[in-house]
């Protein structure tokens, strides 16, 4: 650990931080299925319900889509996606831990897919609704 060492110039302190910074930033979005449930349900102001998430998951909402077009009907495996065939890992994260373990990611694709399938980004509370059914699938 060189650059703790006391004769070394303050800007090594800086550039330490830079890298500490960089190294951990990743981490900081990395979260739980739980966790982002307890986000949106914070933000909705209510508790969530698991029929009204699987209910928006398999409408079309008056579009030529829903959700279980790419993913499925009961997204416990792969799915398809409805336009360029490409396979699609499960949603649901008790057969994907990598599902919903980063906000931003989650986010990203909520916003994404919400506009295509419901026409308008999804409220905190549908996000709530559908999360709160995909935990609830289990093996
Ligand atoms: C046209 C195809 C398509 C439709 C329709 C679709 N998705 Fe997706 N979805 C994808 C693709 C592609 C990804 C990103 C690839 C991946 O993560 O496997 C994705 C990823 C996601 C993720 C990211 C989860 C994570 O943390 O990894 C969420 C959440 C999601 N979709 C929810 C929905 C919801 C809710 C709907 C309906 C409102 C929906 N999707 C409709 C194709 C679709």
């Amino acid at each position: 650990m060189s650059l703790l060492k006391p004769h070394r110039p303050p800007y090594r302190w800086s550039a330490a931080a830079w890298i500490a910074a960089i190294v951990i930033a990743p981490a900081a979005g990395a979260a739980t299925p739980a966790e982002l449930l307890a986000g949106y349900v914070g933000e909705a102001g209510g508790a969530p319900s698991p029929e009204r998430g699987q209910s928006l998951f398999n409408s079309r909402h008056g579009r030529d889509w829903s959700c279980a077009s790419c993913h499925g009907a009961v997204p416990t495996g792969p799915g398809r996606h409805a336009a360029t065939g490409k396979p699609i890992a499960a949603l649901a994260p008790a057969f994907n831990p990598e599902r919903f373990t980063d906000a931003a990611k989650a986010d990203k694709w909520f916003r994404r897919n919400c506009n295509d399938v419901v026409g308008r980004e999804c409220t905190a509370a549908e996000k709530a609704d559908v999360l709160s059914w995909l935990i609830k699938l289990k093996p």
